[in-house]
């Protein structure tokens, strides 16, 4: 027998095992509806195999697929994996801060226009390198950046503005863009919840997180497309992409992939900083990096799972709208999401706020909904300044501003919850989900 004779049996096997022992479950009344699940076939796992076979363990030829992969899908220049989505933040982040950016380069105590009702790692970088979060207000039922406060939060120190497309929902990206354009700013949109949203601009639907200078993507088992963990920083800027690999990949200068060595020809002739010169080009840092590479094998799952991602916002699209049909009578005490004008959302959930005058509150139906196995989430932090991370930091107020009174944030934070809207979840779901949201209300 050879490899290849090998690697086939492997995989004929594999696809067997897939089919008769990693079903997934098919649902019965009474089970545990999550809020996410990952959804896959024999593909993902043969992929998997055949990674592991190879024993690359390290990016490789899957990785450079899936970037080629995304970046085709995205309509983008440019695409690296990395191995979270909260590095893919941090990295898109800390890119803004290269000198290779001169007198644009986002400095200690330059403030950054952001949302406190966020997920805590598109806030994280900001802080941790220094840089003064400036957080506004959200407007609700949108859930995303009120674009009104944006003037309000502009001074002479502002660089950049990073925010989230919250639960797959394009935050007004002509406002934001055209705010940023104005006013030589950097866009870094976090796009972990909204991989495959599209924004109407200037007449052309574009993806969402390619219409900033970078976007960011969560390849966590509950998001658009899994790889286990895993995640992808993406630009139109080619600066931009150098600087966010050499960050990703130790800070160094070189380019050349995992095992290769002087793809340039000139590993051993160049003149860098003080350095002798011909020192080896693979040792020299253009950056303070990190390692953010994932491996092979989580990009071997992506590159079957990018092939299904059309399809899977698709359902998500339908089961939000069956979520959204199926309730929008209950508009006395309930508000239901909304889509941004010249948007369209690629939920990642749905959320759904209960009104100050209902006599039902926002625990009363979680509660009941836990109770019936149905698994709800909040939004994310709801206001991320009120925890404890923040306890230190606010007594000197200095490290972070706040414009205005975050009265949406709050409200959020205190009326709303959200339920899956996953491609794995079907129309028996959806009914017994919106019938256990009605019950609390007709009492
Ligand atoms: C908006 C947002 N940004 C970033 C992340 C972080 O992604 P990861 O869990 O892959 O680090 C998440 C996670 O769900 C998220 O919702």
């Amino acid at each position: 027998m050879n490899t290849k004779t090998a690697r086939r049996q492997i995989l004929n096997l594999t696809d067997k095992y897939v089919k008769n022992f990693l079903k997934q479950p098919k649902y019965e009344k009474g089970n545990r509806i999550p809020y996410a699940g990952r959804v896959f076939d024999c593909e993902e796992v043969k992929n998997l195999i055949n990674a592991s076979l190879d024993f690359w363990l390290t990016s490789g030829r899957y990785t450079d697929e899936l970037e080629k992969e995304l970046a085709k899908f995205l309509n983008v220049k440019h695409c690296g994996f990395v191995n979270s989505g909260s590095s893919a933040n941090l990295l898109a982040f800390m890119a803004l801060t290269s000198p290779l950016l001169k007198e644009r380069a986002v400095k200690r105590g330059d403030e950054v226009i952001t949302v406190a009702a966020a997920f805590p790692t598109t806030v994280t970088p900001i802080i941790q390198y220094g840089a003064v979060p400036v957080f506004v207000d959200i407007s609700v039922p949108e859930y995303n950046i009120d674009v009104n406060m944006l003037q309000k939060a502009l001074t002479k120190k502002t660089k950049a503005v990073m925010i989230a497309h919250t639960l797959g929902n394009p935050f007004n990206l002509n406002k934001v863009k055209s705010f940023c354009k104005k006013n030589n700013l950097w866009l870094i949109e976090d796009n972990c919840d909204s991989l495959g949203g599209k924004y109407k601009i200037d007449g052309k639907w574009q993806y969402t997180g390619t219409i900033g200078d970078i976007g960011t993507s969560s390849f966590y088992p509950a998001h658009h497309m899994t790889t286990g963990e895993g995640g992808a920083v993406y630009t139109n800027n080619s600066l931009l992409h150098k600087i966010l690999i050499s960050l990703r990949d130790w800070g160094r200068d070189c380019c050349c992939p995992p095992g290769k060595d002087n793809t340039c020809g000139h590993r051993f002739n160049g003149q860098f900083g003080l350095l002798p010169k011909g020192y080896d080009h693979k040792y020299v840092y253009s950056h303070f990096g990190y390692n953010l590479k994932a491996t092979d094998l989580q990009a071997a799952i992506g590159c079957a799972q990018i092939k299904k991602l059309k399809n899977f916002v698709q359902a998500r699209r339908e089961n939000w709208k069956y979520l959204y049909d199926s309730l929008k009578n209950l508009s006395d005490d309930l508000i239901l999401p909304k889509e941004e004008k010249d948007a369209q959302g690629s939920w990642f959930g749905f959320i759904i706020a209960v009104k100050k005058n209902s006599k039902v509150t926002r625990d009363n139906v979680v509660k009941h909904l836990e109770k019936n196995n149905i698994q709800t989430r909040m939004l994310f932090a709801g206001n991320i300044i009120k925890h404890p991370c923040f306890d230190s930091m606010r007594k000197n107020k200095k490290d972070y501003k706040i414009i205005g009174n975050l009265e949406n944030t709050d409200y959020a934070m205190n009326n709303s919850f959200w339920v899956g809207v996953y491609p794995g979840m079907t129309k028996e779901m959806l009914n017994f989900i919106a019938d256990k949201i009605k019950e609390p209300f007709k009492k």
